[in-house]
């Protein structure tokens, strides 16, 4: 075989095999193959040198290596402005970003908040406790005896299941079971604040919801007196709803404090003129208090003649729905975004 006609096999195989991954690899294909001093001109070239009975066959030769470097050159640049397009819709830099939508506090995160920092400046600190918790922080130690009637006045959801060899569990009913446990530990003096969820097997409804969330407070010491109870939860009062509201302590019953008592405030929206919220009496209940036990005082091993208490409780939800304008209770638990995105702009 002549080996021009050789020559034109191989190079064959040479671009049969040749793979251009990117622009500059199929441009460098180009030149070698197909430009102006490539091997297709410069094979060509010899056709003179070729015997007049070959040349046909070599000019035929030629032609299809020529038609198959230039398919092999086509396929290469279809694949690489495919991929560049490719490339190209992923990387659209004049597109819109996706908008990243701030987060929000709960509602009620941030009324707790409120609350718990207005007595973090008076020296108060934070305290937990157990949601599901037994008979005897939730009750008994709080003065609430097995048939005493004031069980009656929250209704319990119970837990039927042993654990830790007992069975008297249930979802705590106030966050009160949190002053037990702080003074079981008996470490005097204390003065903390116990926000948390608690649960009543209650109807739900626009008013009502089976769990909800409280602020506790206690504080026991040497001298204690009703005095700093009051002195301490008008300040609070003020802070929270405003200087120019007044007090006022209504006496009431809790097993767990002697004596007992509920603070009212002069209605924060009317100025105590009287309207829809405080159901035109100008005033309007925001805490139950009173002087601890020295019965509960003394069940967690507290000397009741050397030490002395005052405890509160309050509601978060109840709050939080005169203050940010909110007529379902169930809306905090719902968490529909048109709901919760509304508090955005609260810290
Ligand atoms: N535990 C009470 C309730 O859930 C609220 C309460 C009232 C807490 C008086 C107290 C208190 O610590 O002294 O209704």
């Amino acid at each position: 075989m002549d080996p021009l006609l050789q020559n034109i096999e191989t190079y064959k195989k040479e671009i049969e095999s040749f793979i251009a991954g990117d622009a500059r690899s199929a441009e460098e294909f180009r030149i070698k193959y197909l430009g102006t001093k490539g091997i297709v001109k410069s094979l060509m070239g010899e056709m003179k040198n070729i015997p007049a009975d070959n040349r046909k066959e070599f000019g035929r030769l030629m032609n299809d290596l020529k038609i198959f470097a230039e398919t092999k050159y086509e396929s290469f640049r279809e694949t690489i402005s495919s991929q560049h397009q490719f490339a190209g819709d992923q990387m659209d830099f004049s597109l819109p970003g996706d908008p990243a939508t701030p987060g929000s506090r709960h509602p009620i995160t941030l009324m707790r908040n409120r609350i718990v920092s207005i007595f973090q400046r008076l020296g108060f600190s934070v305290a937990d406790g157990p949601e599901i918790e037994d008979d005897w922080h939730n009750f008994t130690a709080l003065n609430i005896s097995e048939n005493h009637p004031a069980r009656d006045m929250q209704d319990t959801f119970y837990i039927q299941h042993q654990m830790e060899g007992h069975t008297d569990w249930l979802l705590r009913t106030h966050t009160s079971n949190v002053q037990i446990r702080e003074m079981e530990k008996g470490k005097l003096p204390i003065r903390i604040i116990c926000p948390g969820r608690v649960y009543r097997n209650e109807t739900i409804s626009a008013r009502s919801h089976c769990f909800f969330h409280q602020v506790e407070g206690l504080y026991v010491d040497e001298h204690v007196s009703f005095a700093d109870l009051k002195q301490t939860l008008y300040f609070f009062a003020q802070e929270m709803y405003g200087k120019e509201i007044k007090p006022r302590f209504r006496p009431s019953y809790f097993p767990f404090t002697e004596p007992s008592a509920e603070m009212d405030i002069t209605c924060f929206i009317c100025g105590g003129k009287g309207c829809r919220i405080c159901k035109q009496t100008g005033w309007v209940e925001i805490l139950g208090c009173g002087m601890v036990h020295p019965k509960v005082l003394e069940n967690c091993g507290i000397d009741s003649n050397k030490y002395t208490g005052f405890a509160f409780g309050m509601g978060v939800e109840r709050p939080a729905m005169l203050l940010y304008g909110v007529n379902d209770i169930r809306l905090f638990s719902e968490n529909d975004v048109r709901f919760l995105k509304q508090f955005t702009s609260m810290a």
